[in-house]
């Protein structure tokens, strides 16, 4: 791979060790993947920034890069372990708590956002069309990819901050028009309505096509909480990092639609989406803000509860500036009031929060894997009016 002068300074160690190390690892990468040369970028998200996912470990990996390396670019992260505001209602442990402040503290050293969310497109950090960035969260790759006509890989939250910190990426994969190209048309032959829907077609398309870029037919002109809920399982089950829209994503255009193709009727749709509710013995949970919540999504929770009182536990997930948003909307008082909980700046899989949970009814097919996964326990996955009445008392 090509490197400048000053990229082979920074790979000798002339300015210092943060900067070595993060050359080191974009050179690797580069190799591994056959590109020519580094690439500026626009900006950064790095993921696995609760400690429970870094451990000491990880800690002692950050403190080292921040000793002397300060990031280039802007650069926001993903959710950690608790609330910054709530942290007493969500009875996190102080041992956990002061290393995860230690976490956060160590990026902001490196310049880096505490913006603490997956959903940085919502408002923190939004990319422009055409620029090219490096991100790690995979659910929020294969959105900015794919709907804003953003490029980058599928990156590590390591090779984001390497990236971060160089403010360049390896030029290759979706950095290229040929690695943003679709492999096979998946024609959808029913009408999606809910925005959960969305999420369960990902999962089914995912195990149907692996990790090739899909180019969508039939599939209308969704929303940005129904693409939202799609990249997320898309990315989640098949490692998808881009798809197309006919006639609606910016790149659909530029490419034929592939003669590969596949056809999913909603027979099949309907049978998948029973293989994504679990027997539940009992529900200590429903949450909803996987990928972390939307104003509309906040919303609409507030509109089903106002005035009303919840039964079962209510958990929202969503980022601090939503919450901001939606607090100056009264929507958080009036959940609150109604026994609802809404979090910021983190997430039932990535908080010590979900341990321990028997059985949990989301909107999020994302979620079923992670909280199946992780936290070993049952799923059920609905729409959020389904959620919310169930919450209210209703049945399932
Ligand atoms: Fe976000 Fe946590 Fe889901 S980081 S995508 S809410 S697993």
């Amino acid at each position: 791979m090509y490197l400048t002068k000053e990229e082979e300074r920074m790979l000798r160690g002339d300015y210092g060790y943060g900067y070595r190390k993060a050359m080191e690892i974009l050179v690797a990468l580069g190799e591994i993947y056959g590109a020519d040369r580094l690439i500026d970028i626009e900006s950064a998200h790095i993921s696995g920034v609760s400690y429970k996912n870094l451990g000491d470990e990880g800690l002692d990996f950050l403190k080292e890069m921040a000793r002397d390396s300060r990031v280039r670019v802007r650069t926001t992260v993903n959710p950690g372990g608790f609330d910054l505001g709530q942290w007493r209602q969500m009875a996190i442990d102080q041992g956990f708590i002061a290393k995860q402040l230690e976490v956060i503290n160590t990026f902001r050293r490196m310049g880096v956002e505490a913006t603490l969310t997956c959903t940085p497109y919502y408002s923190q950090n939004l990319p422009r069309r055409g620029e090219h960035v490096s991100w790690a969260e995979s659910s929020a790759v294969t959105l900015i990819n794919s709907v804003i006509g953003a490029y980058t890989n599928r990156e590590s939250g390591i090779s984001a901050l390497a990236s971060a910190l160089v403010g360049k990426t390896p030029n290759y994969g979706l950095h290229t028009y040929e690695g943003r190209g679709p492999k096979i048309t998946v024609e959808i032959k029913f009408r999606l309505r809910e925005i959960h829907e969305y999420g369960i077609l990902g999962y089914l398309v995912a195990n149907r096509i692996g990790n090739l870029i899909p180019y969508f037919k039939g599939l209308g002109r969704p929303t940005i909480d129904m693409v939202k809920y799609l990249s997320a399982s898309l990315s989640t089950y098949g490692g998808i990092p881009m798809f197309h829209i006919e006639n609606v994503t910016p790149e659909s255009k530029n490419y034929e639609p592939p003669t590969e193709r596949i056809v999913i009727d909603e027979k099949e749709f309907k049978d998948t989406s029973r293989r994504l509710r679990d027997d539940l013995d009992a529900v200590d949970m429903v949450w909803i803000g996987c990928p972390h919540a939307s104003l509309d999504e906040i919303k609409y929770v507030a509109d089903k509860v106002r005035g009303r009182k919840l039964i079962k536990r209510l958990v929202i997930t969503t980022s601090r500036d939503v919450l901001l948003e939606a607090m100056k909307e009264d929507y958080i008082s009036v959940i609150r009031l109604a026994g609802g909980e809404v979090y910021a700046d983190t997430c039932i899989i990535v908080s010590p929060m979900g341990a321990g949970l028997k059985g949990v009814l989301t909107s999020s097919s994302k979620a079923y894997y992670y909280l199946r996964g992780v936290n070993k326990s049952k799923v059920y996955v609905a729409s959020i009016d389904k959620c919310i009445d169930f919450a209210l008392g209703g049945e399932l």
